[in-house]
């Protein structure tokens, strides 16, 4: 979901609010709502649907003009996504209005309780209760702070907050226990956030609240209250994204923007970083020192999503060419069973946005367990970052696209970049094959505008035309090409709805060759290296039974026996996922695009989940 508050010095604040809600509308979209006090009245407009539908309820029924309010865009736990439960929740006497991500797990208990003393309930979700709680308090006499932070202490489990308090001098709160928030102050006033990008067209120095922080957003400035009730000062930082950065530049889609967008951020996250002379890297930050390095005996590497592919890659790369063992889970799953890690394990969360709920908590439970906590994160002064002793920042910019293309190509590179320091840092590369590790990476961006030139895409754009229809998608792939499999079908899912599963090119012989059939396409990424020649035998077993496949790849022989092929420039195996994935990116956008699906804003997703 996503957040913003604002409490200027006059004026509207409306349509800044709504502004805001549209850089954040890719973290949730299932309903959207605005509130503003007015003349001694908290009024709010909210809308099941797109943000679309609230401007379109804003326009026939406008808020007052008023200088502080709140505003929300949705992504449902508690509550189907209706009018009633979107947000703004307001308390039955009209003292307050608040939006929340997150979830209160107690909210049957305390619903209960409200429900004994005679409160009425408008909607299923589990925030209301904390609008019921907050206006209890409120009518003893508390002040806003002090009403919020007791109702607080009655609350468990997970949330960002923004409050709006009625009164004779309105009042705007914010409070975080988990999801992030973030303030910052322009000329006009302070505003809040639960990303930057909304923070960003008033200013780009940045607080992030820590957990357990309650803040007060005043015009002239903005007190932070830590969980102990002490007042504390946050670190500011400057945020360099520009504005730009996160618009669609003449692009059709997000997405398709940040597809191209690729080898830029290549070049961004090689930048200053690599070292020729010894054969090395330098990470920048602290805490990838040799010192640091050298001794890690294994590796835990936890993430969601696309970040676990590249977390997959990352697994091949750092037990290649460092020599370093490495184990990989899906974040959701690592944190609720009962893992058991070597001593001088490293933990690596990779996570784009740095706020994954799953991810945080399993980095967590490593970190409790002994681990070093390090990351791969693309956000600075994000929770992952923040609590990582050390982090390689990936430089992909803001990425709105709820589908990930450049933060797992940047993730990939970053990983390289990892394995390459390690593998320095403890003996296992020498000088000589760290310059060649270099030389291949500076050879990469050339090969990726190769992929990306105007007939390769067109060529891809004609594919999707003719396989848009099939019954489904079968993705092959073997060795650090597998995860690219796995990447590619999962693209296709999320943005065109077409069903389509990733497979490790050997493991398909037991059992899904059972779904061969002319209506079912394969893709089989095969770039030349180490298994090459057997993934080509599974070609060969896939059109034995009557299968249709698409060779992706730069391995030329697959392109003979297969029926059609997108031929990528061969690079070192180690970086062909890099070249490998984009054609796979390229083909799910566009069969998107010709079904009409909403490429940018998939049914169902969020771009960055903060619940579990
Ligand atoms: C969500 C997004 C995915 C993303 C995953 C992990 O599910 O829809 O695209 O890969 O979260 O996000 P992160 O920010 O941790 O990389």
């Amino acid at each position: 979901c996503g957040i913003v508050g604002a409490h200027t010095r006059g004026g509207s604040v409306v349509a800044s609010l709504i502004q805001g809600l549209k850089t954040l509308e890719y973290r949730g979209y299932d309903s959207a709502g605005v509130g503003v006090v007015h003349g001694g009245q908290i009024e709010v407009r909210k809308r099941a649907g797109r943000l679309a539908e609230l401007e379109g309820a804003l326009a026939s029924d406008p808020l007052p003009g008023a200088p502080i309010g709140i505003g929300h865009t949705r992504w449902a736990t508690h509550g189907e996504p209706t009018d009633q439960n979107a947000h703004p929740h307001v308390d039955p006497d009209g003292r307050l209005a608040l939006v929340h991500n997150g979830v209160i797990e107690n909210y049957l208990e305390l619903r209960r309780e409200l429900m004994a003393e005679g409160a009425v309930f408008l909607s299923e979700t589990d925030t209301e209760v904390l609008a019921h709680l907050i206006g209890r308090q409120l009518a003893q006499g508390d002040t806003p702070l002090a009403a919020l932070q007791a109702s607080l202490a009655r609350v468990e489990g997970y949330y960002a907050i923004a409050l709006l308090v009625n009164g004779a001098e309105p009042q705007l709160l914010c409070a975080r226990h988990g999801p992030p928030l973030c303030v910052g102050m322009s000329a006009d006033g302070a505003w809040l956030g639960s990303d930057v990008l909304a923070l960003l067209p008033h200013t780009r120095e940045i607080q992030y609240l820590e957990d357990g922080d309650v803040a007060e957003l005043a015009v002239d400035g903005i007190k932070i209250v830590d969980g102990r009730g002490r007042a504390v000062e946050r670190p500011v930082r400057t945020i360099e994204w520009n504005a730009e950065s996160a618009e669609k530049g003449g692009y059709e889609h997000y997405m398709l923007k940040e597809i191209h967008e690729q080898p830029d951020v290549l070049a961004r996250t090689l930048e200053g970083r690599l070292r020729p002379d010894t054969g090395d890297v330098d990470l920048g930050g602290e805490g990838w020192e040799d010192s640091d390095l050298a001794n890690v005996e294994r590796v835990q590497v936890v993430a969601c999503g696309t970040a676990l592919h590249a977390g997959y890659i990352a697994r091949y790369m750092i037990e290649g060419l460092a020599g370093v063992p490495v184990d990989i889970d899906f974040a959701s799953e690592f944190r609720y069973r009962d893992p058991r890690l070597v001593k001088n394990t490293m933990a690596l969360a990779i996570s784009q946005s740095g706020e994954t709920a799953d991810t945080l908590a399993a980095l967590r439970l490593a970190r409790d367990l002994g681990a070093r906590p390090t990351s791969i994160c693309n956000v600075v002064g994000s929770t992952v970052m923040r609590e990582s002793s050390a982090t390689l920042l990936t430089e992909a910019g803001p990425e709105i696209g709820v589908a990930s293309t450049k933060a797992f190509v940047a993730q990939v590179v970053a990983a390289y970049l990892l394995a390459l320091r390690m593998g320095r840092a403890n003996g296992r590369i020498s000088r000589e094959q760290g310059r060649e590790m270099i030389e291949e990476l500076k050879r990469l961006r050339a090969r990726m505008e190769t992929v990306l030139a105007p007939e390769a895409v067109e060529h891809i754009r004609e594919l999707a035309d003719r396989h848009r229809n099939v019954k489904g998608f079968f993705f092959l792939g073997r060795g650090i090409n597998f995860p690219i499999a796995l990447e590619g079908a999962l693209k296709l899912k999320e943005i065109s709805y077409m069903h389509a599963e990733g497979y490790p090119a050997g493991e398909m012989k037991h059992g899904p060759i059972a779904l061969i059939e002319p209506d079912l396409t394969t893709v089989v990424v095969n770039s030349i290296g180490g298994v090459s020649e057997k993934s080509r035998s599974n070609i060969e077993q896939v059109k034995a039974r009557g299968g249709r496949v698409i060779a992706v790849g730069s391995d030329r022989q697959s392109h003979e026996i297969a029926e059609e092929a997108v031929v990528v420039p061969e690079s070192s195996e180690w970086l062909s996922p890099v070249l490998n994935v984009i054609p796979l990116q390229l083909l799910a956008y566009h069969i998107a695009d010709l079904r009409g699906c909403d490429i940018d804003k998939p049914r169902n997703l969020a771009k960055s989940v903060t619940v579990e």
